[in-house]
């Protein structure tokens, strides 16, 4: 018997990277898994088909999280729900409005918390993913320059979040934060390298090692089934040169 045998969790994100890692090993603790995703269909349906060949249960459910309507829409097909991985995030978009970054990292999150919470019962969690430089972005003297915006508006997010811990607890329900440094083989990271050359290299140095996809995954997957006490703050692979 898996950890989560005939629950429901929700991954924001999942047809790709940490998302889709997660997805996969959250199915092996037996949970039925819905795969959300914004554009990539293709792709979040592979994650399920993969799920599903390997004996797992799962599901994909298109929403773009800005939108309050397709959130309203993936709620009403998702019913009941055990576990919220709050993953799906961005900003560094081409094409993009200024105030992008703040909608999806902060308000959106805010709104797919606010509305899970009718749908969970006592014992629920919702995990939320966030980077080291986002999490440590009001006292660390690190930064990285094409990522601060974003940091910051997902810094934004986990406050908006950890305000919202009161009420997560009146309904029974913990809240948890994973944060991680730079993942090796992620688009972010290419992004990142992309705009700044060297930065990879330069965050395997300052860490000491950059985790993997799967490797980060784990700790989040983790994060949604132990024995933690609500408002951790889980700093996979260390804080680093962050702290
Ligand atoms: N990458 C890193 O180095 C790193 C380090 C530490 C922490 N993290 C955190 O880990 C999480 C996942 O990162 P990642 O690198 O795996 O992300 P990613 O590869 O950029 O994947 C983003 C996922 O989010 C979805 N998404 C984007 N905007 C959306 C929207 N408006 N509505 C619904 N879904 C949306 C995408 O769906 P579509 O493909 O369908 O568009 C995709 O599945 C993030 O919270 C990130 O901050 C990442």
């Amino acid at each position: 018997m898996g950890k989560l045998t005939d629950q429901t969790v929700l991954i924001t994100g999942a047809s790709r990277g940490i998302g889709a890692a997660t997805a996969r090993l959250l199915a092996g603790e037996g949970a039925h898994v819905v795969v959300n995703y914004r554009d990539k269909a293709k792709r979040a349906h592979a994650v399920v088909a993969e799920i599903a060949a390997s004996g797992g249960s799962a599901t994909a459910v298109q929403a773009d999280i800005t939108r309050a309507s397709d959130v309203d829409r993936m709620f009403a097909e998702v019913g009941d729900l055990a576990v919220l991985v709050l993953n799906a995030s961005g900003g560094l978009e081409r094409d993009v409005d200024p105030d992008y970054a703040y909608r999806l990292n902060r308000d959106a999150q805010v709104d797919l918390a606010t509305k899970a919470l009718p749908l969970m019962r006592e014992g629920g969690r919702i995990v939320y993913i966030t980077s080291h430089p986002a999490h440590f972005a009001d006292t660390s003297s690190e930064s990285l320059d094409t990522y601060a915006p974003v940091a910051r508006s997902k810094r934004a997010g986990e406050d908006a979040l950890r305000a919202m811990i009161p009420a997560f607890t009146e309904c029974g329900i913990d809240f948890v934060t994973v944060s991680g440094d730079m993942i090796e083989g992620t688009i972010t990271a290419t992004l990142l390298e992309r705009a700044q050359p060297g930065t990879i290299e330069q965050r395997r140095e300052a860490a000491g090692g950059l985790l993997s996809v799967e490797e980060f995954a784990a700790h989040v997957a983790e994060a949604a089934v132990a024995d933690i006490e609500t408002g951790q703050v889980i700093l996979a692979g260390g804080p680093g040169a962050w702290a």
